[in-house]
Order: structure tokens, then C-alpha cells, then sequence
């Protein structure tokens, strides 16, 4: 592997899961072992692993973990799902994992499936960029959120493969910095030029002109072709549709859940109050003060313009209809 290159976000190996520890980036590049149930759930609750299509293989994993040692499935099922409650690839990915008559060879598939899927995302997303895009991205839907390649962040590296020169503009992804501890990480690895910016910023880049498109991922687009996804997302969504710039969403139909009627219906992930009295391990709100922290937000469809997944580019509204 040369000096750049990006390890997988997780694989097995000798029983055991191994992660990139996410929590310790950009300072260390650390891999993490999860040997049992437990630690698992723990890996996902404080984010060492985290984005939707990782999370399915995660969960998909620690259903391969439990068979492993003698956890009953469905016990180990409920406590897989019940980490991150958003992100319909988890649940989705440990069904699939229980239904499967081998769950490791289940969860092998789906990282080969994830990358896969990435990849022609990729290719449908670059088609609809102009050659020297100027990005802007929220939170991390790279490589890091998936099994690899990444779903907005894979639009982005296709079409730097393809050899357009397109630029990032890349949130920091308040409170948890997704954008600016992974996204910036990954970034600077696949040597794609950006720019880290504060959240704040988005819309005096949009009046200046200077953001061709916004791309992001998704945790869970719900039938009627509402987006939930990093809290933020929506800002950014009313900001583009102000300022005439397209506004894409890049994720696998895994992430469709046709059992949601629409945006009302998506659990939001509240999370703990110390993500936003803190920042970098430094408390920075006075003690006792309120805290709302929503993990993520709701898109109504109407603002995005395509949503991008491994079978093409289409409006999101259309998505009750086919
Ligand atoms: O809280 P996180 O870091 O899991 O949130 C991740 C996101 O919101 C991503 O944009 C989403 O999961 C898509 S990842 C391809």
C-alpha cells in the first residue's frame, strides 16, 4: 500500500473485525479490533465507524460476531439495530445478515456489492458535473462512510479519474467535524484539491458564485423521495435552491426505505449534549446550558434536484412512482 492509500474502513480478518478507527482521525490513521458483540456497539455508538453504507456492513459483521459466539441472532439483531436508529442500511444489512445461511459470506458480499454500487454511482453523478466543478460537501460521504470509494465524495473521485478537475468545498460538519477531521483526510489522500470551510460560510460562497453544485450522501430517503442526512443538509438544500445551484444527492438503493411514507417518518438521532459543549475535547459552553443535538435533518425531495444511485440520476419525487 503506498503512503497515500487508504485502507479498508472494515473487513474480517482472523475472526475478528477490523475498523479504521474514525474517532482518531486525521491525527492517527489506527485500525480497530472488535472481538464481541459489546464492542462492537460501542464502536458504533461513539462513531469509530460511522455513514450509513458502513454501517451495514458493520451491523451485517456483527451478526457474522454473534454466530461466531453463540449469541442468539435476533437478540443480537435488536441491539445491532437499536445503535444508530437513522441510517436504514443498518437495519437493512443485519436482516439481511439473520436471513443469510452464511452471515460472514452475506457480509463479504455486501462489501463487494458497496464498492460496486459506489462506483457506478460515481460514473452517473460525474456525467452530470461540468469539467471544473466547484463541490460543495457536508459531513463525509466517502470512502470512510462506506465499505469504500465513498457516494458523494465517489462522484467526486470518478470524476477526478476521468481526469475533470473538480474542486471541494468541504463543510467542517458541526458538531462532530465529519467534514473536517474525514472528508479532508480523504480528500487530501486522493490528492483532489479542497477547501475546508466553516458550515457558516455556505452561503456567501453560493452569492459569490462560486459552488457549481452541492453533493451529499444519505442515511435514509424515504418514499415520497424526502432526504434525511447530516444535520445541516437542509440549510444547505434551501441555501442552493436560493441561489439557482443544483443540488444532488449520491446514495445506493439501499438507502431507499419504501416503508417511509415520507421525511415525518425518519427517526432523527438525537445525540449527546457534550458533541456541542464541546469542541477537540475542550469544554466550550457554560455547565448546565441546554443542549438540541438532532444527528441529522430532513430534505424535503423538492429541493434536490437528482438523486444519484447505482441505477442513475432521478428526480426523488418520481421514486413512489416506479
Ligand atoms: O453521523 P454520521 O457520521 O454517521 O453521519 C453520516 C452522514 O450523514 C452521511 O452523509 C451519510 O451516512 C451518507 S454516507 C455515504
Amino acid at each position: 500500500m503506498s503512503d497515500d492509500a487508504i485502507p479498508p474502513t472494515i473487513e474480517w480478518r482472523d475472526g475478528r473485525i477490523v475498523m479504521i478507527d474514525q474517532r482518531r482521525l486525521p491525527g492517527e490513521l489506527v485500525m480497530l479490533w472488535i472481538e464481541n458483540l459489546d464492542e462492537l456497539c460501542t464502536a458504533i455508538t461513539s462513531l469509530a465507524i460511522r455513514g450509513a453504507p458502513a454501517l451495514g456492513v458493520a451491523g451485517a459483521m456483527g451478526i457474522a460476531l454473534a454466530a461466531a459466539t453463540g449469541i442468539p441472532l435476533e437478540d443480537a439483531a435488536r441491539r445491532l439495530i437499536a445503535t444508530r436508529p437513522t441510517a436504514v442500511n443498518l437495519a437493512w444489512a443485519v436482516r439481511l445478515a439473520v436471513a443469510a445461511p452464511d452471515p460472514l459470506v452475506e457480509a463479504q458480499r455486501l462489501v463487494t456489492e458497496d464498492i460496486e454500487r459506489n462506483r457506478r454511482i460515481g460514473t452517473h453523478g460525474a456525467a452530470l458535473l461540468p469539467n471544473s466543478a466547484r463541490v460543495y460537501t457536508h459531513c463525509n460521504a466517502g470512502g470512510l462512510a462506506c465499505a469504500g470509494y465513498g457516494t458523494a465524495v465517489g462522484v467526486i473521485r470518478a470524476a477526478h479519474e476521468q481526469g475533470m478537475t473538480p474542486s471541494v468545498w468541504v463543510g467542517e460538519t458541526r458538531p462532530v467535524l465529519q467534514g473536517a477531521r474525514l472528508t479532508a483526510w480523504e480528500l487530501t489522500r486522493l490528492r483532489i484539491p479542497a477547501t475546508l470551510v466553516a458550515d457558516v460560510m455556505a452561503g456567501s460562497l453560493m452569492a459569490a458564485g462560486e459552488v457549481d453544485c452541492v453533493i451529499v450522501g444519505a442515511d435514509r430517503v424515504a418514499a415520497n423521495g424526502d432526504v434525511a442526512n447530516k444535520v445541516g443538509t437542509y440549510t444547505l438544500a434551501v441555501l442552493a435552491r436560493h441561489h439557482g445551484v443544483p443540488f444532488y444527492v449520491a446514495a445506493p438503493t439501499s438507502t431507499i426505505d419504501l416503508a417511509c411514507p415520507d421525511g415525518a417518518t425518519i427517526p432523527i438521532e438525537r445525540r449527546g449534549a457534550e458533541e456541542v459543549t464541546g469542541l477537540a475535547g475542550r469544554r466550550i459552553a457554560p455547565e448546565g446550558m441546554l443542549v438540541d443535538n438532532r444527528a441529522f435533518d430532513v430534505t424535503p425531495a423538492a429541493l434536490v434536484t437528482a438523486l444519484i444511485t447505482e441505477d442513475g440520476a432521478v428526480d426523488p419525487a418520481s421514486l413512489a412512482s416506479s
